[in-house]
């Protein structure tokens, strides 16, 4: 695609302009938009350029490994690995608000970044995958009044303490120019066509308090759906898919006994960008055997819903 060539160098000049000899940070998340920018400024600058992945423990069942396989292995781009869980996890304890979670979130991710900047040389810049429809959903919401409807985040610049200026290279871009981008980079299509997945991780597929307990049910919940999904050979079907595990528990029965235990809500959407979404149909075939195999291979929960809102009214993730 020559527009997508052509918006690459122009990209890379920019990028070099911007930077000059300085050196750059990059938050990595595993998503594809950060890891195409990430490789688009390795393009432009090669090592000036050090990749940070925060593992906040918010992160999917073996996402920090693949992450960190694929880049320092496949890409050979520089990248520390932050696990920075406890930290995180222990500020969120109790936290319910979902703004309140995000704020702590993106509060949290600055703190880390300013650490480990301050441990490279010369670090001026801090790059990140922001795409056009982050920076106007943080504003307003399909042309509508000016309201926040969810603070994003990586959304609303740096706080001059940090020192830090912005490298955006994606700020233009819709989802599906990023992934014409990524293909135009060489990466693997299996990468590229990845569902998206939210800087703030489990946290906003977790209404109310963040557990550990809770986010081992949930990783391991979303792992079979995702398998099954898969199994079905709907993946690239569909935007995005996850499950929220609910601030409920509910009563059930197994062999002879009374459970006890939490329900989840399986979500799957079809969108172009993210900023409307349909809710997938599923057939009753998928959902129920879908339903048992979560119930019988995921010790915690005992009960499993089909979240069928569209967007709007709904938005995607549930916080
Ligand atoms: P919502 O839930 O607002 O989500 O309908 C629209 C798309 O944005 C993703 N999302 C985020 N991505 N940081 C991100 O990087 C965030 O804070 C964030 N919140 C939502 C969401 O997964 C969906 O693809």
């Amino acid at each position: 695609d020559w527009t997508m060539a052509a918006y690459r160098d122009e990209a890379i000049r920019l990028i070099r302009d911007q930077v000059g000899d300085k050196q750059v940070i990059c938050g990595l998340s595993g998503g594809v938009d950060s890891s195409v920018a990430a490789v688009l400024i390795h393009e432009a600058i090669g090592d000036q350029l050090t990749c940070v992945f925060v593992d906040h423990g918010l992160l999917r069942h073996n996402e920090a490994e693949e992450v960190v396989t694929m880049f320092r292995d496949h890409y050979n781009i520089p990248l520390i690995h932050a696990d920075e869980a406890d930290l995180f996890l222990g500020e969120l304890e109790g936290v319910s608000d979902p703004e309140e979670k995000r704020k702590t979130i993106g509060r949290l991710f600055i703190d880390v970044f300013q650490k480990y900047a301050g441990q490279i040389d010369g670090a001026e810049f801090l790059a990140q995958g922001t795409l056009y429809p982050d920076v106007i959903e943080s504003v307003s919401f399909s042309g509508g009044p000016s309201v926040t409807i969810k603070s994003h985040h990586n959304v609303g610049g740096l706080p001059e303490k940090m020192g830090l200026k912005l490298v955006e290279p994606l700020r233009e871009l819709f989802k599906d120019e990023v992934r014409a981008l990524g293909h135009e980079l060489g990466l693997p299509a299996s990468f590229i066509g990845r569902h998206p997945f939210p800087g703030p991780g489990l946290a906003i597929r977790c209404p109310g308090a963040i557990t550990r307990d809770k986010l081992e049910i949930l990783r391991k919940a979303d792992a079979v759906y995702i398998d099954q999904i898969r199994k079905h050979g709907l993946y690239d079907e569909i935007w995005q898919a996850f499950v929220a595990i609910l601030p409920v528990r509910t009563v059930g029965v197994m062999g002879d006994g009374r459970t006890y235990d939490y329900a989840c809500a399986l979500r799957a959407v079809t969108s172009v960008d993210g900023m409307t979404a349909d809710y997938y149909p599923f057939s009753h075939e998928f959902l129920g055997e879908t339903a048992t195999r979560i119930i019988n291979e995921v010790k915690g929960i005992n009960r499993v819903t089909y979240d069928v809102t569209s967007k709007p009214p709904g938005t995607i993730e549930w916080e």
